[in-house]
């Protein structure tokens, strides 16, 4: 049994890729596991939190105790993501949102046509800094930024204009760690601190992010 330093706290956190349609039968997505948002969720639930885990679809169980809710677009994660974040005292953004969404999503199956397709794609959503612009009940509002370069101006700038308390950066560009991996490093800042956490597990590492935002709340 741990300490619970979370009791009493609501915290929502969002994990796995989105899944963008293009018809009632393909989609754009990515790669990611939703394995460092399952395992913030687990080290949040141990720790004593009431945890809201907002997720995309991915392959990997979600910890017994969680609230899960389960979607697909990055719409629908916003949706999600703007109901739960006034109920909660920290909002963690772990998912790997799409960056762009079909302009168009045919109701039908689109038919194979030329040797050369075009897709228009829009911008979706920046869900976590919709959350940070809540103006009622706004959560602790905690980032990530995964870059494979520049790392901490990436990330400081992002703290900024997302107008976050929190971002964990990490480097990707590393081999076996971060996207995909079952390890990662992570430097995290605040607007005037920053704490290196070394590469472990992403169990270890989740820990030590949740202890970590616990002591500055
Ligand atoms: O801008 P970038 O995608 O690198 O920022 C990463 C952070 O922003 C992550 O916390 C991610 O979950 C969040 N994000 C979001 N909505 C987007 C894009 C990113 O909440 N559309």
């Amino acid at each position: 049994e741990q300490p619970q330093i979370l009791a009493g706290k609501t915290i929502t956190i969002t994990a796995g890729p989105t899944r963008e349609p293009l018809d009632p039968v393909r989609f754009i997505s990515n790669h990611s596991s939703g394995k460092m948002g399952y395992a913030l969720a687990q080290a949040a639930l141990e720790l004593g939190a009431q945890v809201n885990l907002i997720s995309g679809p991915v392959t990997i169980k979600a910890p017994a105790g969680v609230n899960l809710i389960n979607i697909e677009s990055a719409e629908q994660l916003l949706n999600e993501a703007l109901n739960y974040a006034p109920q909660s005292d920290v909002f963690i953004g772990c998912a790997a949102v799409a960056d762009y969404r079909a302009a168009n999503v045919a109701d039908q199956k689109m038919k194979k046509q030329g040797d050369e397709l075009t897709l228009t794609l829009v911008k979706n959503p920046d869900i976590i800094a919709a959350v940070a612009a809540i103006k009622n009940n706004r959560p602790y509002t905690v980032g990530f930024a995964a870059e494979t370069q520049n790392v901490e101006s990436y990330a400081k700038s992002k703290l900024k204009n997302k107008n976050l308390d929190m971002i964990c950066a990490n480097d990707v560009s590393k081999s076996g760690l971060g996207f995909n991996s079952d390890h990662n490093a992570l430097t995290l800042y605040w607007h005037d601190e920053s704490v290196e956490l070394p590469a472990t597990s992403k169990t270890q590492i989740a820990h030590q992010v949740i202890e970590q935002l616990a002591k500055h709340l």
